[in-house]
């Protein structure tokens, strides 16, 4: 690992460059971050545990022709991906209203929302990632029209699609945060869906309960972080050759 050049660390990976042009390698850390890193810690396994939730959902995605970056998982932490250039939009899809849609609209939380409802926040982190509309992307040219035009419609299909996919394992898809970045092969130019997908990306309400199974965990200081997304990934019915957490736990990129 350490022979491979770092090209960037995030807050919750790191990449690499990849064995061959045109890819990466994702390192996927156990660094838990929120309010634009004023919260900070570590929490044992959840990087192997969102490398795995993130590679489920990207293969499925890829299997009703949803264009991602995935290419494979290499390891515990590791996965090779498309290099593409990251549109800096953060696609927020909300399906039941939580978290910062309930302070600025006043809605309270838990009301279902009309019609799923997708915005657009800038992702830099020095103004903490602000809302923006349409007419900002348009004006300073973060994306084409086209180009938001084939985010959204993705951005629906995923969440049509995630909502029944967690429906099944008794989860609720409350709202999740999606990134796309231009592809380029030759002349050509497409828009694809990279980052992750996992708890940390994701609201996650047990459909019973109501339990929270994501990272709002750790934003409200709820404990039990890591054992609400292994019990995401055990319902998802993945790492089934992993009954308990050691492994994970001890995971360290082998
Ligand atoms: P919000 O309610 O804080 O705006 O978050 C909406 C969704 O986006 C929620 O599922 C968490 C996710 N999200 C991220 O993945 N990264 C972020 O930096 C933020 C603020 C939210
Ligand atoms: N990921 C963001 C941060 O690290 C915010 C969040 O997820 O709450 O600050």
């Amino acid at each position: 690992m350490s022979r491979r050049k770092k090209l960037y660390e995030g807050k919750a990976k790191v990449i690499y460059e990849g064995p061959e042009p045109g890819t990466l390698v994702a390192h996927f850390k156990d660094d838990a971050t929120a309010f634009n890193n004023c919260k900070h810690d570590v929490l044992e396994g959840k990087g192997v545990l969102n490398n795995r939730i993130s590679e489920y959902l990207m293969t499925q995605l890829g299997e009703i022709g949803i264009p991602t970056h995935f290419i494979r998982r290499l390891n515990m932490r590791e996965q090779l991906i498309r290099e593409v250039e990251i549109i800096p939009l953060e696609m927020v899809c909300r399906n039941i209203a939580a978290g910062t849609i309930c302070k600025r609209l006043g809605l309270e939380e838990g009301t279902r929302l009309p019609r799923p409802v997708i915005e657009y926040f800038y992702k830099n982190d020095e103004l903490g990632d602000p809302l923006v509309a349409e007419e900002h992307i348009a004006a300073f040219n973060w994306a084409g029209p086209q180009e938001l035009e084939d985010m959204v419609s993705m951005t629906l299909r995923v969440n049509d699609f995630l909502s029944g996919l967690f429906a099944a394992a008794q989860i609720r898809l409350v709202d999740f945060k999606l990134e796309f970045g231009r592809q380029y092969e030759g002349d050509m130019v497409r828009i694809i869906l990279a980052d992750e997908i996992s708890p940390d990306s994701c609201r996650l309400w047990d459909m019973q309960s109501g339990k929270i199974l994501d990272k709002d965990r750790f934003r409200q200081d709820l404990g039990g972080v890591t054992d609400s997304y292994a019990e995401v990934a055990r319902r998802l019915g993945i790492m089934k050759d992993q009954p308990n957490l050691t492994v994970i736990r001890n995971g360290d990129g082998g």
